[in-house]
């Protein structure tokens, strides 16, 4: 009795200690978020101060997404050489140098190089932050702790919409066309000096120090986050799985390893091509294109941030209890649904408080699902050996991705018309629908080594 006391408190001790550095991990997710978004509220004004003309606008506010995809693609390999706590150190050093470099150009084209450099830390942050949460995680509360990273990259989105807004509230247009723009993009050195402090005092991933041969420290790691005994079982797990061969990038391709890599693949493609992005970027021009006036499409645009934030909570309740699998059907489902209905009402030009209803409907069902569990499965599948390499492949197809979607968005309304874009999205998650159910494991309950030997061996 007295033990099963001790077990108890020193469990409860250990999930502290877990959650703590699970959060200063999704801080990453805050930046990620704040510096994709903070380019919303201030490209008006530099817009303005530059004189730019539409495809210039498009240059200066996509440079990041252009950086995130080498961020991604390097990420790996960075990751496996120096260790995610380093690499997540770099990547704060990255978004300060950008926050500073964005608030004091004295041309564009040194404000595009800024916002690249900020973009290589947002793509490696993106696979590095859930990379490392998973490796830490026991596997009862993986799905919830992988969330929190999604949660940090939506609370990143609404903190620098209000940040934006205040700034902007600061002075005339006259102001924020020659200074408070600077102000929005600087802001961002205040939560990336925080995150790199913090992440100095988080310890390596256990599974990162095993594959270099650093034992005793990776045991001690495990023994601090899971208790004594559990630590000696996973231990025992992952110098299991560390000692079958290395695998190479031409091994990941072809051999056994192919199928998480495609699926981890497709699920990265499926999750950007449901639109998302059109939204998160575009929502106050969709909104004004139905006919809303500016004022209510900023409140639409706000509902639409608390609404991800809001389902994103739901997430994180559920994906441990309900599981992967049965979130993304759920969820990939309602995408299907509330896209068809706005092409229908675009089609139509049904009442635009309808096509606020079903835009809403579609970012609960994607917050809920797609968005979190894309990154958690993400980080799940792929064997110690070449996680750092496969999520990168995997990280580096979101960004493209991405980049694509929102590049396409305005010259699809333009070419195609609205209607028949949100019909391609909705196709888009009808795809992405059967793919899940056909292709996507339960990963739910599982350690990293169990899901790895689930593979066929071919
Ligand atoms: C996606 C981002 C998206 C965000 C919106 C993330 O999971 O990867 O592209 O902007 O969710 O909430």
């Amino acid at each position: 009795m007295s033990e099963g006391i001790v077990a108890d408190s020193e469990e409860r001790v250990s999930h502290r200690s877990v959650i703590l550095v699970s959060i200063v991990a999704a801080l990453g997710g805050l930046l990620f978020g704040y510096d994709t978004a903070v380019v919303s509220g201030a490209i008006g004004f530099l817009e303005t101060h530059f004189g730019l003309s539409a495809g210039m606008k498009g240059w200066a506010a996509s440079s990041a997404l252009i950086g995130c995809i080498p961020g991604a693609m390097f990420a790996g390999v960075v990751n496996d050489a120096i260790g995610r706590k380093k690499t997540l150190i770099i990547c704060a050093v990255l978004f300060a140098i950008s926050a500073i470099g964005t608030a004091i150009p004295t041309t564009l084209n040194e404000f595009v190089w800024y916002r690249f450099i900020g973009g290589l830390g947002v793509g490696a942050v993106s696979m590095t932050s859930p990379l490392y949460i998973a490796e830490i995680a026991p596997e009862h509360m993986r799905g919830r702790l992988v969330s929190l990273y999604q949660l940090a990259i939506v609370t990143g989105i609404l903190v620098v919409f209000f940040v934006n807004t205040l700034i902007q509230r600061m002075g005339d247009e006259a102001w924020n066309v020659s200074t408070g723009w600077r102000w929005m993009f600087g802001s961002e050195t205040l939560p990336a000096v925080l995150f790199g402090l913090a992440a100095l005092f988080v310890p390596e991933s256990p599974r990162w120090l095993a594959r270099k041969g650093r034992t005793e420290e990776a045991q001690r790691t495990l023994t601090r986050f899971a208790g004594a005994g559990a630590a000696q079982r996973y231990m025992g797990d992952i110098q299991t799985s560390l000692s079958h061969a290395d695998v190479s990038l031409k091994q990941l391709l072809t051999g056994r390893y192919r199928i998480p890599l495609l699926i981890g693949v497709l699920l990265a493609v499926f999750q950007q091509f449901s639109g998302i992005n059109a939204i998160m970027y575009y929502a106050p021009e969709i909104f004004k294109a139905i006919g809303t006036s500016v004022d209510s499409a900023f409140v639409n645009t706000v509902s639409v941030g608390a609404v991800n934030l809001l389902f994103t909570v739901v997430a994180i309740y559920l994906v441990d209890k309900a599981g992967r699998r049965a979130l993304l059907l759920g969820g990939t489902a309602g995408q299907v649904i509330s896209l068809a209905a706005v092409a229908w009402l675009f089609q139509t030009q049904g009442s635009p408080f309808l096509v606020l209803v079903f835009i809403l409907l579609f970012v609960a069902s994607f917050a809920a699902a797609m968005g979190p569990v894309a990154w958690i499965v993400i980080s799940e599948i792929f064997p110690n050996r070449v996680r750092g390499l496969a999520m990168s492949i995997a990280t580096f197809v979101l960004w493209t991705a991405c980049y694509l979607v929102s590049q396409t968005f305005p010259m699809m309304v333009d070419g195609i018309g609205s209607a028949a874009t949100f019909w391609v999205y909705a196709g888009c998650s009808l795809a992405s629908l059967i793919f899940v159910w056909v292709a996507v494991p339960e990963t739910k309950g599982r350690t990293l080594e169990e899901i790895e030997e689930s593979w066929p061996r071919l």
